[in-house]
C-alpha cells in the first residue's frame, strides 16, 4: 500500500538537468528507498518555449522503460510514477496538450513559476487551469520564490483558487528556513512534499530528513496528514476535487 510520494524528481536519467545516467537514477531509486519513500515521481522539466511536446513525451517514455527494466528485479526499491515539471508560459491555461502532461492517473500537473513576481494575470491564468481542463496545478517548489515573492503574498495568493502547493524537503531541512515551512504546513499552505532530487549528491534524494524535522516538531499526527493527502492525490479519484482550496 502506497503511503509517503516524493512528488518531485529527477530521476529520469539524460532528459533534463537530473541524473546523467541509468546507474544514477538506479542508485537515486536506492536513496529514496532509505527515506520510507513509498512512491517517487519522474518530474522531468518541461519547457513549452523550446522543447517539443512530442519529442519529449517520446524520449521520457524511453527513458522510463529503461528504468522499470534497470530495477524490475531489485526488491525493496519505490515504485516509479510519471509526470513532468511543466514551467509556466503565457497561453498555458489554452494548451491542448496540457493532460500528457499530467501525473500519471492523477488529474494533477506539476506547475513550476516563472522566478519573476507573480503578476495578477499570471496569478488568474494559473487559477483558470481547473476551470478549463479539470486539471489541478500543484505549485512546485513553493520555497524557491519566497524570496522573489513577498512572503504575505506567496502564501495568499492562491487562496480559493483550484491550486495546490508543493514544498521541497530542503525547505523543512535547512534550519534557516524551518519555521517557515513547519508554519505553512501547520496552517494547511503546503499539501505535497518533494525532493526536488537531480542525483546522488549536491541534490540527492532527502525527504526522509524532511519527514524526520515534521515528526519531531509537528508529531505523527502532521505526518499522517502528508500521507493521507498523497494518497488521495495519487489515487487519482475525483474526492481529490472536493477537497476545500483555501
Ligand atoms: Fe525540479
Amino acid at each position: 500500500m502506497i503511503h509517503m510520494i516524493d512528488f518531485h524528481s529527477h530521476i529520469l536519467h539524460q532528459i533534463d538537468d537530473g541524473s546523467r545516467s541509468i546507474e544514477q537514477s538506479v542508485q537515486m531509486l536506492k536513496l529514496t528507498a532509505e527515506s520510507d519513500v513509498d512512491k517517487i515521481i519522474a518530474t522531468p522539466h518541461f519547457y513549452a518555449t523550446r522543447q517539443d511536446p512530442e519529442a519529449f513525451i517520446t524520449k521520457r517514455k524511453e527513458r522510463y522503460s529503461e528504468l522499470l527494466d534497470a530495477v524490475r528485479d531489485s526488491d525493496g526499491l519505490p515504485e516509479i510514477g510519471l509526470g513532468a515539471e511543466v514551467a509556466y508560459f503565457e497561453g498555458i491555461s489554452d494548451c491542448d496538450y496540457l493532460s500528457e502532461f499530467k501525473i500519471q492517473n492523477t488529474n494533477l500537473i506539476l506547475l513550476e513559476m516563472p522566478m519573476n513576481e507573480w503578476n495578477e494575470r499570471i496569478i488568474r491564468e494559473v487559477s483558470s487551469i481547473y476551470e478549463k481542463h479539470q486539471i489541478v496545478p500543484v505549485i512546485a517548489h513553493i520555497d524557491r520564490y519566497m524570496k522573489i515573492m513577498r512572503r504575505k503574498n506567496i502564501v495568499e495568493c492562491f487562496d480559493g483558487c483550484p491550486v495546490f502547493i508543493q514544498a521541497n524537503a530542503s525547505f523543512f531541512a535547512d534550519f534557516f528556513s524551518r519555521r517557515t515551512a513547519l508554519k505553512m504546513l501547520s496552517d494547511g499552505r503546503i499539501h505535497l512534499l518533494g525532493s526536488d532530487c537531480h542525483n546522488t549528491d549536491s541534490r540527492r534524494p532527502n525527504l526522509g530528513a524532511a519527514l524526520e524535522i515534521i515528526r519531531r516538531r509537528l508529531g505523527t499526527t502532521a505526518t499522517d496528514r502528508i500521507e493521507e493527502f498523497s494518497s488521495l492525490a495519487d489515487s487519482g479519484g475525483s474526492r481529490i476535487t472536493e477537497v476545500h482550496f483555501r
